[in-house]
């Protein structure tokens, strides 16, 4: 399981970042950063990133202050994230060292720590049993903590283009991924309802920029991208029952 999963990023991992030196890849990820970032929030400095990939978020953790454990099947991706974090630690000396974990999550579930926050982005397509794993990682939650997850959304114009490239390219990482709608998501049983946040509600085939921000702005029509948080509430504290000390 490891083996063939880690396969799957490592021939992918020296281009992974072009995407985003795209006209498409540039404004997909504008939207899709700005919700999940405005919806991340840690009770506390200790954060979970799954599915770090080449760093793109790991970045953005620790300008905001986090101490981040990053966790990845792919040592090919994570080389590039540790490129990528050491010349920002050079520019950024308040940024908190990184605790690198080459892995796959769901062989680590029993051996993580607890977090304030857990955040991973466009990984858990291709995680399998999702619901169960996520279930794992929630009980791995400080309490006021959260546990956010980016997917690329089933049934939307952006599944049609990945099934499309996975038709066409059997060999794509998209043939492995797993795209589920937002209903889907939000029906996964976490113990506490998802706050769910859409976006991407332009099509991949777009004329302008202008055109897809028009389309993103209207927010019609099944969105590309959702965004699910869960947040682990405190125990309320009990009160002493009447005539105890
Ligand atoms: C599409 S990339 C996203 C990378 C990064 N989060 C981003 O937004 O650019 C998906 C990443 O998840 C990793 N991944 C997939 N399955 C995993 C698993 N079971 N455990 C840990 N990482 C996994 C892949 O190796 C890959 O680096």
């Amino acid at each position: 399981m490891i083996a063939m999963n880690e396969a799957l990023f490592d021939p992918v991992a020296a281009h992974y970042d072009s995407w985003y030196d795209t006209e498409l890849g540039s404004l997909s990820d504008q939207v899709e950063r700005r919700l999940a970032q405005s919806m991340f929030k840690a009770s506390g400095p200790k954060v979970l990133e799954i599915g770090c990939g080449t760093g793109q978020y790991t970045s953005w953790l620790l300008q905001e202050g986090y101490e981040v454990t990053a966790v990845d099947i792919s040592g090919k991706m994570m080389a590039l994230a540790q490129k990528k974090i050491a010349a920002l630690q050079e520019t950024t000396p308040q940024a908190k060292p990184v605790h690198w974990w080459h892995g796959d999550i769901t062989e680590i579930l029993d051996q993580l720590e607890t977090y304030d926050g857990i955040f991973s982005m466009t990984a858990f397509e291709f995680v399998p049993e999702p619901e169960t794993v996520l279930q794992k990682l929630f009980s791995r939650l400080n309490p006021g903590g959260c546990l956010l997850i980016g997917l690329i959304a089933g049934e939307s114009a952006w599944s049609d283009y990945y099934e499309e490239a996975a038709r066409r390219k059997p060999a794509s990482v998209f043939a492995r991924a797993a795209l589920y709608t937002k209903e889907e998501i939000a029906s996964w049983q976490l113990g506490v309802p998802a706050e769910i946040g859409e976006c991407l509600f332009f099509p991949p085939h777009i004329l302008t920029e202008a055109e897809a921000l028009a389309l993103e702005e209207e927010r019609a029509g099944n969105p590309g991208f959702v965004v699910a948080r869960w947040v682990k509430g405190f125990k309320q504290k009990r009160e002493p029952a009447a005539g105890c000390r």
